[in-house]
C-alpha cells in the first residue's frame, strides 16, 4: 500500500501468541490482556534497547475491547481492564518513542467473539482508532465470508486513508481465502494492505516454525514477487524467547524471518526475556539483513530431502547478499559442502560475515569450496558481500 508507511517490514511487539485471550486480571494480573500489559512491554522496548533498535509498534490484539458498543456505536476498550482508555495508552506508547497498533475483525464477532467491524461500521471504527492515535490495525477475519472481506477489507483502506492519520494497515484477507491464486489476488492486495497474513497461525513448537517456511518456500514462486517496500507478506509472529524453540531453532527463526523481509513481531514476555533470546533479536546484522533498503524477498535455492539440507538467500543493497544454510537433521552438526558459484554467485571474490558467531570469515572466490557445519535444527547464516570484480567477462 503507497501511504509511505512500512518501507521496510514492521518490528515490534504483539501480544497475540505469548498471551492469547486471557482476561482473568483477578487470578493473573500480569498476564491478562490489560493497558498495564501494554505498558509493561512499552517500558521494556523503550529501555532494554529495543526501540533503537527498530523495535517500535507495540500492538494489541483480540479481546481488548467491551463486549459492547458504546451509545454512538463505537468500540470500546473493556472499562476493568482499560481503565484508562485506548487514547491514554496511545499517549504513554508515543511518550515513549513507540507507535501503538490495535486489532479488529472484518466480520460480525472478532475470533474470540468480541465485537467486528460489519460493513456498515467501517468508517465509524476507523475514525475511533485514528481519534485515539492509533498507528497500524491488523484487521482478522472471522465470523466473515468471502464476498464480505472483498467489499470490506478494501474499504477499511480507503477509510484509514480518510481519517488523514497515518495508519499502517495489516489484512488477515489472504489467510481466510487459502493464501494462493486464483482465490487471492497479490497485485490487488499491495494496493489495500501494508502488509498481509498469508497463512495460519504460529504456535510456541519447531514444528509449527517448519510448517510455516515450508508452505512459505513452497510457494515462493507466488510470494516472493508479491513483496516490496510498503508491502510484505506476513508468516506471523517471532515466538523467540518463549518455550517452545531452542537457541538454535530460535536463531532458524531469525534468519529465515530475515531472509523472508517478514515482519519482525515478537510475542513473548520481555519482563522475563533470557538474554540468549534477547541476543538473537537484537542481532543487528540479522535485523539489517530483514530491514534491507531494496525490500526483496529472498527465496529457496536448494532443498535436498536426502541430507536434510536447505539453503537460502536473499538480494541485498549494494550488490551484498544473505545465505542461510538450515539443517533439518536430528544427528549431529551437519558438514555442507559447497560453493558461491553453485549457488549461481558471479565470478568474483566476496567476504562473508557469520551472522551468528559475529566472525569475518576468510575472502572466497565464487568457486572456492567451502564448507559449512550447521547444528542440527539450525542455521548458518552468512551476510556476503564482493570484495571487488574478480574477472570482467572475457572480450573477443
Ligand atoms: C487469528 C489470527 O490469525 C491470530 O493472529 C490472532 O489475531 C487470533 N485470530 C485472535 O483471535
Amino acid at each position: 500500500l503507497e501511504n509511505g508507511l512500512m518501507r521496510t517490514p514492521p518490528m515490534g511487539w504483539l501480544a497475540w501468541e505469548r498471551f492469547r485471550c486471557d482476561t482473568d486480571c483477578l487470578t493473573d494480573p500480569d498476564n491478562c490482556i490489560s493497558e498495564h500489559l501494554f505498558m509493561e512491554m512499552a517500558d521494556r522496548l523503550s529501555e532494554d534497547g529495543w526501540r533503537e533498535l527498530g523495535y517500535v509498534y507495540i500492538n494489541i490484539d483480540d479481546c481488548w475491547s467491551s463486549m459492547l458498543r458504546d451509545s454512538q456505536g463505537r468500540l470500546q476498550a473493556d472499562p476493568k481492564r482499560f481503565p484508562r482508555g485506548i487514547a491514554h495508552l496511545a499517549q504513554y506508547v508515543h511518550d515513549r518513542g513507540l507507535k501503538l497498533g490495535i486489532y479488529g475483525d472484518m466480520g460480525t464477532h472478532t475470533c474470540g467473539g468480541y465485537p467486528g467491524t460489519t460493513l456498515d461500521k467501517i468508517q465509524t471504527d476507523a475514525q475511533t482508532f485514528a481519534d485515539w492515535g492509533i498507528d497500524m490495525l491488523k484487521l482478522d477475519g472471522c465470523y466473515s465470508n468471502s464476498s464480505y472481506q472483498e467489499q470490506g477489507y478494501p474499504m477499511m483502506s480507503k477509510a484509514l486513508n480518510a481519517t488523514g492519520r497515518p495508519i499502517g494497515y495489516s489484512c488477515s484477507w489472504p489467510a481466510y481465502q487459502g493464501g494462493l491464486p486464483p482465490k487471492v489476488n497479490y497485485t490487488l492486495l499491495a494496493q489495500i494492505c501494508n502488509l498481509w497474513r498469508n497463512y495460519g497461525d504460529i504456535q510456541d513448537s519447531w514444528d509449527s516454525v517448519l510448517n510455516i517456511v515450508d508452505w512459505f518456500f513452497d510457494n515462493q514462486d507466488v510470494l516472493q514477487p508479491a513483496a516490496g517496500p510498503g508491502q510484505w507478506n506476513d508468516p506471523d509472529m517471532l515466538i523467540i524467547g518463549d518455550f517452545g524453540l531452542s537457541m538454535d531453532q530460535s536463531r532458524a527463526q531469525m534468519a529465515l524471518w530475515a531472509i523472508m523481509a517478514a515482519p519482525l513481531f515478537m510475542s513473548n514476555d520481555l519482563r522475563t526475556i533470557s538474554s540468549g533470546a534477547r541476543a538473537i533479536l537484537q542481532n543487528k546484522i540479522a535485523i539489517g539483513i530483514n530491514q534491507d533498503r531494496l525490500g526483496i524477498q529472498g527465496r529457496r535455492l536448494i532443498k535436498e530431502k536426502k541430507s536434510g539440507m536447505e539453503v537460502f538467500w536473499r538480494p541485498l543493497a549494494k550488490g551484498a547478499s544473505a545465505l542461510v544454510f538450515l539443517s533439518r537433521r536430528s544427528d549431529m552438526p551437519y558438514r555442507y559442502m559447497t560453493s558461491l558459484k553453485e549457488l549461481s554467485y558471479k565470478t568474483g571474490v566476496y567476504e562473508a560475515y557469520d551472522v551468528f558467531s559475529e566472525r569475518l570469515l576468510p575472502q572466497l572466490k565464487d568457486s572456492t569450496e567451502f564448507v559449512v557445519s550447521v547444528n542440527p535444527s539450525g542455521v548458518v547464516m552468512w551476510y556476503i558481500y564482493p570484495v571487488a570484480e574478480w574477472k570482467k567477462e572475457a572480450g573477443p
